[in-house]
């Protein structure tokens, strides 16, 4: 399966399948605004799709933000979504010396959760209450990218910066681990 960035000839695929599998569901100048402001980020073909995003927020250390992702339902089970997911991930470390990801799902999202905890190695840090419009709940999540980058030989943006001791790792925000069980 071909994993590659988005190009703006996607963007109308990626709302369709995004419509098809996620209640949260954007504007086309949301697209827009992630293809343009961080090309490098953005993955996806017609079966699946990974919508990601610098997250510039003052208080914080920049870190990468997966706004959507979603795979149709006759390609899951596949390891397409770590694929995206390790992806974006790469260019966020090669290209904007991100050192960790941040996402937010819903508490009842069974197999995203499987995929970010168990597979991808999120941790949860904290519960959103009514994050969603239907008043659902949100776990908000955190992957390190550091050990993501040395077992996989990634070079960063800025190395030294990049591998310096671990000082705002969790965004620079007072971490609260909370069981998501
Ligand atoms: C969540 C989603 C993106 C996963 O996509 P996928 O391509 O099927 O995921 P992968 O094949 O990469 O799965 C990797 C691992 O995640 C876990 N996982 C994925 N789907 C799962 C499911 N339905 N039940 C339990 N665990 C699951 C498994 O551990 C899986 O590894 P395994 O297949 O070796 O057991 C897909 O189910 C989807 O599009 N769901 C609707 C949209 C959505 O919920 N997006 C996330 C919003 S935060």
């Amino acid at each position: 399966m071909n994993i590659r960035c988005a190009t703006v000839e996607d963007l109308i695929n990626t709302q369709h399948a995004n419509l098809m599998c996620l209640p949260e569901n954007y504007q086309m100048k949301y697209y827009f605004y992630h293809l343009l402001s961080w090309p490098q980020l953005s993955y996806g073909n017609i079966v699946g799709y990974v919508l990601a995003k610098m997250e510039e927020d003052p208080e914080e250390e920049p870190h990468g933000h997966i706004t959507s992702l979603a795979v149709k339902r006759s390609y899951r089970r596949l390891g397409l979504a770590q694929k995206l997911m390790d992806q974006t991930a790469r260019a966020m470390i090669e290209t904007f010396n991100a050192r960790f990801v941040s996402l937010h799902v819903r508490v009842s999202n069974r197999a995203a959760l499987n995929l970010y905890k168990n597979t991808l190695k999120f941790n949860v840090n904290d519960v959103e209450p009514k994050y969603y419009a239907d008043g659902e709940d949100a776990f908000a999540m955190k992957r390190c990218l550091l050990n993501f980058a040395r077992e996989n030989g990634i070079t960063p943006a800025n190395a030294d910066e990049f591998f310096a001791a671990p000082k705002t790792v969790d965004g620079g925000k007072k971490q609260r681990v909370v069981d998501s069980k």
